[in-house]
């Protein structure tokens, strides 16, 4: 035994001889923290000089005792000899107000705790718990002066669950990244899964996410070794294996558990909002919900294309085009991707190849006519930068890519960061892209123009402190079924993101298709949907920029298109009424600018008839029900455009018999009266 074993030994006896001698029994003492309706309860403790917790829910355990702590690269781990030095409690009590959102107020009530821990050599390590009514968060500030930089080697965190739930995921560390549809297994069978992770079994439903994820890596989650209930934080790592180049004093992100009665109630949870930090924007007023079109689904489908040539999408005519096509279809702004230099550099979608310049048009474009154009005839250009995941040359440029969107009168950008490697070697949602993200989060900000990425860092709740974070895709989005190389999403993928995808924010899945035939240049591909189930997408995948996919000429005389020109983008209240994951979804919400509500029914590839109290709406007002519902005999696979349109009062003691095709869905505007 070296001296240094030696040393240990004594110390932890002398530890053990310490605890024996305050507290009779090692019974730990369990500090309790209930939510302010009671019903969750979350207890934390140090046992054993471990720093622990567990949680309860209506009385029945949903997470066992589970670990906190940490491991460094280059000191001793904090993950036991904790002892307790200070306990505080807290709480939360106020309603905030967001500048668009799925709901205009906010509720933030929680019951919270601030625990103190030193190590047998001094450092402090501090352990945050907020215990909301739908949820609970904690997170840690790591030790040390501000100055003091160090390396996580592993953030041992622990979610040690009660019982062998159902889980949907999406897997971590792989290429298409969070392209891909979710999964459904046990939680014994998930290996390493990103967030959010949603679990239900036992009456309940939960998730597993994080919020004010900034100056950190992203939090997957791995099965713990010989485990099958107890998964651990699994921090996505830089390309030399550091998990966090962390600083003395710094938070971690919160790590997140949802709980809820139904998925349709999980689908409603506000505490991961909650636990991100107010606005830092002051007036976010021009960061602006709204509708656009744009040539993306005709490049997809194979009619334009980004890259000169015959088809190129992006041409002066084009955007003139389509500006006047939105000018008067009370469309606020159109999109034109492929505008600028570099599209024509062979595969730029392969790690590294990409050289986009972004602050000169390619030749076909010249972007003062059209923005002249467009701001004659009262509508916005949203910019496009696709950064090909180059992202320090995208970063080298961003001052005068932006100073040239100023120029031209571009208030925000669609983001794109396709490639499966940053800068070739690191991964998109490690600390890495997180602060090179920042970085355009900022510069946008002092610009005054919205964002929405593409291949984007994960959603968790930033939108509250930078509401010019407007949307991001991260999902599998509407792109797959236009030109993905195998047949597209399957008809039950859009029935599941309300409840995992969209637990993390805003989703930019590009609906509203309504022309289903364009085998020609796709034969395999096709859109897994009725053309009513493509309207209430707008409802239901909540976004505050929405982008009307289809081709104008595709809209032209139809008039179901008139539920896209209604349905709002910025909403003052919604609630998700029904809904099983993977099944069907209603969801109804309030407009933010008047007395209307809305409401957005999809089923997955099986028909169904779902029966829907209106009770929502306000008692003793009557209300004109504009209902777009799958036609007789309307079915995704074999007549989707099938659509009937009709009309009815109803108020709220009205019960809707809603018939859904298979693959279909249903889309209403209840009009004041
Ligand atoms: C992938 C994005 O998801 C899509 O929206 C975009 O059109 C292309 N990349 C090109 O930037
Ligand atoms: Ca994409």
């Amino acid at each position: 035994m070296n001296a240094k074993t030696l040393w240990r030994l004594v110390k932890s006896s002398l530890a053990v001889a310490v605890l024996t001698a305050t507290a009779p029994s090692f019974a730990a003492d369990w500090h309790e923290i209930r939510s302010p309706d009671g019903r969750l309860e979350v207890e934390f403790a140090v046992e054993d000089g471990q720093a622990v917790y567990r949680a309860e829910y209506r009385g029945r355990a949903i997470i066992d005792r589970s670990v906190l702590g940490f491991r460094f690269k280059d000191r001793p781990a904090l993950v036991s000899g904790f002892k307790i030095a200070d306990v505080e409690r807290t709480s939360t009590n106020a309603q905030w107000q967001q500048p668009w959102g799925e709901r205009r107020i906010v509720t933030d009530l929680s019951a919270g705790l601030s625990a103190v821990l030193s190590s047998p050599d001094g450092r402090k390590l501090r352990i945050e718990f907020r215990v909301f009514n739908d949820g609970f968060g904690f997170r840690y500030q790591l030790p040390g002066k501000p100055n003091e930089r160090f390396v996580v080697s592993d953030e041992v965190t622990e979610f040690a669950f009660s019982q062998n739930y159902k889980a949907w995921s999406i897997p971590a560390y792989r290429e298409k990244f969070s392209e891909y549809e979710y999964s459904r297994s046990a939680l014994s069978a998930l290996s390493v899964v990103q967030t959010p992770l949603t679990l239900e079994g036992n009456g309940l439903a939960l998730a597993i996410h994080e919020a004010a994820l900034v100056d950190y890596a992203s939090m997957n989650l791995r099965m713990a070794a010989d485990n099958t209930k107890t998964l651990k934080a699994d921090l996505t790592p830089w390309s030399n294996g550091d998990l966090v180049r962390a600083r003395g004093g710094q938070n971690t992100p919160w790590r997140v558990v949802l709980v809820a009665d139904s998925a349709a109630q999980l689908a409603d949870s506000t505490a991961i909002l909650n636990l991100n930090e107010p606005s830092r924007i002051g007036d976010a007023s021009w960061a602006k919900p709204m509708k656009y079109i744009g040539i993306f689904w005709g490049m997809h489908i194979g009619k334009f294309t980004w890259e000169p040539g015959p088809n190129l999408g992006a041409t002066t005519a084009r955007a003139k085009e389509y500006i006047d096509w939105a000018a008067k279809n009370g469309i606020p702004a159109v999109l034109i991707e492929g505008w600028n230099r570099g599209w024509d550099v062979p595969e730029w979608w392969q790690n590294g190849k990409s050289r986009f310049i972004f602050d000169a048009a390619a030749p076909d474009f010249d972007m003062a006519e059209v923005s002249r154009y467009a701001t004659a005839k009262g509508v916005e250009i949203v910019g496009h930068h696709e950064t090909g995941a180059q992202v320090q040359d995208y970063l080298r440029q961003l001052e005068p890519a932006l100073d040239y969107y100023d120029r031209f009168g571009v208030r925000s950008i669609k983001l794109g960061y396709v490639g499966t490697r940053l800068d070739v070697h690191e991964w998109p949602d490690g600390q890495y892209a997180v602060e090179a993200f920042q970085k355009v989060v900022e510069a946008t900000a002092k610009h005054q123009i919205a964002i929405f990425p593409h291949e984007p860092v994960k959603d968790t709740g930033l939108r509250r402190t930078w509401p010019h974070v407007m949307s991001r895709e991260g999902a599998r989005g509407q792109e797959y079924n236009g030109g993905s190389p195998d047949s597209g999403n399957s008809p039950d993928h859009v029935t599941i993101l309300p409840f995992t995808r969209l637990l993390s924010g805003p989703l930019d899945y590009t609906p509203g298709v309504f022309d289903f035939d364009y085998r020609e240049k796709r034969p395999i591909n096709r859109v897994p949907s009725t053309l009513a189930q493509q309207l209430a997408l707008f409802v239901v995948l909540y976004s505050p920029v929405q982008m009307a996919v289809d081709l104008p000429e595709n809209y032209e005389g139809k008039p179901a298109f008139q539920f896209i020109r209604d349905v709002p983008t910025d909403w003052e209240t919604s609630k998700t009424l029904m809904g099983e994951i993977g099944d069907y979804i209603v969801t109804a919400r309030q407009d933010r600018h008047s007395s209307d509500w809305y409401l957005g029914a999809l089923t997955n590839e099986r028909s169904r008839a779902l029966s829907v109290p209106l009770s929502f709406l306000s008692k003793g007002r009557r209300y004109e029900a504009q209902i777009y519902a799958d036609g007789a005999g309307a079915d995704w696979k074999t007549a989707p455009e099938r659509v009937t349109i009709s009309k009815r009062i109803v108020t709220s003691r009205t019960v809707l018999n809603l018939s859904l095709a298979p693959g279909g869905g249903q889309a209403i505007r209840f009009k004041a009266l």
